[in-house]
């Protein structure tokens, strides 16, 4: 493709919650799985994310909120973009611009969505026109979870086995529609530099004795996840959800030195939560590396267990979501004939 056949892209991604999580890595350079994991895909949180291909730029920029991405994350983008460059057979870099509907510090990652955002923008941008395996794939490579914001409704990441990743992305395992859960994210406060997923996966996986059973029982709760989703189950779904999360909060917990994410609210949602369900609320809980919980809540629920929620000390505030779409192409300008 020549240069002036280039042209910029605007897409939007959203987050995503594992279900049954990602928490330890088969190769640290291309984000390989040890275990599949399954994610609901959020709504309208998400990462709006420009690319405007550049031939005088010298290498790729890019700001995030307006402020220039740090230099941990420019080498990832870089790294996404690089591959990107390679299929479309060009050398011009790009100008990246991104802004997370995420609000900051609110509990949800954004790499998830930035990567999937950037990679639906950037195909088009370079003129291709990639299927979905492959944009999970190249999603992948700059974070493990984006793999999943490239599709909607519920998605399972295929762990994979082939050393170069190409049989390890997701797909859909329902569309949205499938089950419109409401979706709360508890806020919990937390001052503290949280240790970063890739930081404390390695961590777990060299210092946590309970890491092969934790594993072992990712792979069995991925099966249990289908079902329980195939029947919108909602008992089964939380007996599997909890556990994967606290599962995973145990082998953390259990690392040494040890990664603490909790915080005492942490601790009164889960407490909540269970209450509420065993009070007749269609809901359950999960945790990422941090110290927010989320909460899927059937619809007829959400009102009263967000404001269940929002009364429990340390509750900064409740973001209410609904199950949502894939990453997505907005806008383009046109390309030159
Ligand atoms: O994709 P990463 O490197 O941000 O890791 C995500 C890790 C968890 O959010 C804790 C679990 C998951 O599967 O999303």
């Amino acid at each position: 493709m020549s240069a002036s056949q280039l042209r910029r892209a605007t897409a939007f991604a959203p987050s995503n919650i594992a279900l049954t999580k990602y928490w330890g890595k088969r190769d640290a350079e291309l984000n390989l799985p040890l275990a599949a994991s399954i994610s609901v895909t959020l709504a309208e949180l998400g990462s709006l994310t420009i690319v405007q291909p550049e031939p005088d730029l010298p290498e790729d920029v890019m700001l995030v909120d307006d402020r220039p991405l740090d230099d941990a994350g420019m080498v990832k983008v870089r790294r996404v973009m690089h591959a990107i460059r390679a299929l479309a057979g060009s050398s011009v870099h790009a100008g990246l611009r991104s802004v997370n509907t995420i609000p900051p510090a609110r509990g949800l990652a954004s790499s998830a969505s930035a990567f999937a955002a950037l990679v639906v923008a950037a195909a088009d941008a370079y003129g291709l026109a990639l299927d979905t395996p492959t944009l999970s794939r190249l999603a992948r490579t700059g974070s493990g979870s984006a793999s999943r914001s490239v599709i909607g409704g519920f998605a399972l990441w295929h762990r994979g086995t082939a050393p170069d990743g190409s049989d390890s992305f997701a797909e859909q395992l329902h569309s949205p529609d499938h089950w419109p859960l409401r979706i709360l994210v508890a806020k919990v406060s937390d001052e503290r530099k949280k240790v970063s997923s890739t930081t404390g996966m390695r961590m777990s996986a060299t210092g946590s004795p309970l890491f092969t059973a934790w594993i072992d029982q990712c792979n069995r709760d991925v099966v249990d996840c289908q079902q329980a989703l195939a029947a919108r189950d909602m008992r089964k779904l939380a007996e599997v959800v909890e556990g994967n999360a606290l599962a995973m909060h145990a082998t953390m917990l259990a690392t040494r030195p040890p990664l603490v994410y909790w915080q005492p609210a942490t601790l009164g949602v889960i407490h909540a939560v269970r209450t509420l369900r065993g009070e007749g609320a269609e809901c359950c809980f999960t945790i990422d590396a941090g110290s927010s919980v989320v909460v899927l809540v059937a619809a007829q629920d959400a009102r009263p267990v967000a404001d269940a929620l929002a009364g429990i000390a340390g509750i900064e505030e409740i973001i209410q979501t609904s199950v949502g779409l894939g990453a997505r192409l907005l806008d383009t300008a046109p390309r030159a004939p």
